[in-house]
């Protein structure tokens, strides 16, 4: 059976330490050879700044070669769907698109975000489970509904100043934006917290903004297997209170899914959901990080995004650590550390 990251909930909190250990060795020592003469396609559906570069300096880092396709740009545009008649955009079915790259690379990473329009569709994230289905190499998920890697750099983090990670206080706040972006680092962001036994709550301006029940589930019973809580709040001072990490992202309202403007009829009240220094001054000298981009003065303020407890920046060089470390594990390359 062919081993992917698709999501951290195929993975044992044991062997995604084991990653973040390793991980931490290649921060210290990033120049290796282990994947000479391996390859990797990286198909972004979807624009990225951090995912691009990490992914292909890790690669190169590593010894191996990267090849990036932008499906409808700089390579044929992909059809996902089955059994269907091909007379729209698309040239060529990821049938075929999988099975040719799986003949040339050891390993196909994708990012695909959803369409934005049935979120019944969407969360199946059809896209990548469809070149999982048909690729016989390890594919990668840079980012469809959830964000694994982000998730591992955020973790990395984490423990990095937290040390100790069971039990401490994860705030993930949704913050406003101009516009109804991606749920997936938000779950994400419950998933990999409550997968690491910390007491994880959920800020929000109103049942609209809840996320999708199985990431709220997941962590609702990751939680209570490591005991710990996992809480819901809409108020600012108590979410806030003694919390010892934040984590900001804006998201759109589910509800609204597919209708951009009736969407912004709601978020428009909530401007001042927005991290800055007093909100902060109220918990217990927390770290705060996003996974970026990020619009200052909008989701943080200046004050936040340059304090000494911003750790956004460590967050995204993460990155590239940790998904050095995972192409290692699916390409069964042990680290001698
Ligand atoms: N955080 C992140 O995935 O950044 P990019 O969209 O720039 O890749």
């Amino acid at each position: 059976m062919i081993k992917h990251f698709l999501s951290t909930e195929d993975w044992s909190q044991q062997d995604l330490n084991q990653i973040l250990n390793e991980a931490g060795y290649l921060k210290e020592h990033p120049i290796q050879n282990n994947l000479a003469g391996k390859s990797i396609a990286l198909l972004f559906l979807n624009p990225s700044m951090r995912t691009r570069t990490s992914f292909e300096l890790g690669m190169q880092q590593l010894g191996g070669t990267a090849i990036v396709l932008q499906p409808g740009q700089d390579a044929w545009g992909i059809e996902f769907e089955s059994d269907v008649v091909m007379d729209g955009n698309a040239e060529e079915h990821i049938k075929e698109v999988a099975g040719v790259l799986s003949s040339y690379v050891d390993m196909i990473a994708i990012r695909a975000f959803p369409a934005f329009q049935d979120w019944q569709v969407d969360r199946l994230d059809h896209k990548i489970t469809g070149l999982a289905k048909h690729a016989s190499v390890p594919v990668i998920n840079m980012e469809t509904i959830i964000h694994p890697c982000q998730e591992l750099a955020l973790m990395m983090t984490i423990k990095n100043h937290l040390k100790t990670v069971k039990r401490k206080k994860f705030v993930l706040t949704w913050t406003y934006h101009p516009k109804p972006l991606n749920t997936a680092v938000a779950n994400s962001g419950l998933l990999i917290s409550s997968k690491f036994g910390m007491d994880v709550t959920l800020l929000c301006p109103n049942k609209h903004y809840l996320l999708d029940s199985h990431y709220l589930d997941t962590a609702q019973a990751q939680c209570q297997a490591n005991g710990a809580n996992f809480e819901i709040s809409h108020d600012f001072e108590t979410a806030y209170a003694d919390a010892d990490f934040v984590y900001a992202k804006s998201w759109g309202a589910l509800p609204f899914y597919g209708d951009p403007k009736a969407e912004f009829e709601q978020r428009k009240q909530f401007k001042h959901f927005r991290v800055d220094g007093a909100k902060m001054a109220l918990t217990n000298q927390a770290k705060f990080s996003h996974c970026l981009p990020l619009r200052r003065n909008i989701k943080a303020s200046d004050e936040v995004m340059d304090a000494d407890y911003c750790v956004a920046l460590e967050e995204a060089e993460n990155r590239l650590h940790v998904q050095k470390a995972m192409m290692l594990n699916l390409m069964n390359q042990p680290i001698n550390m």
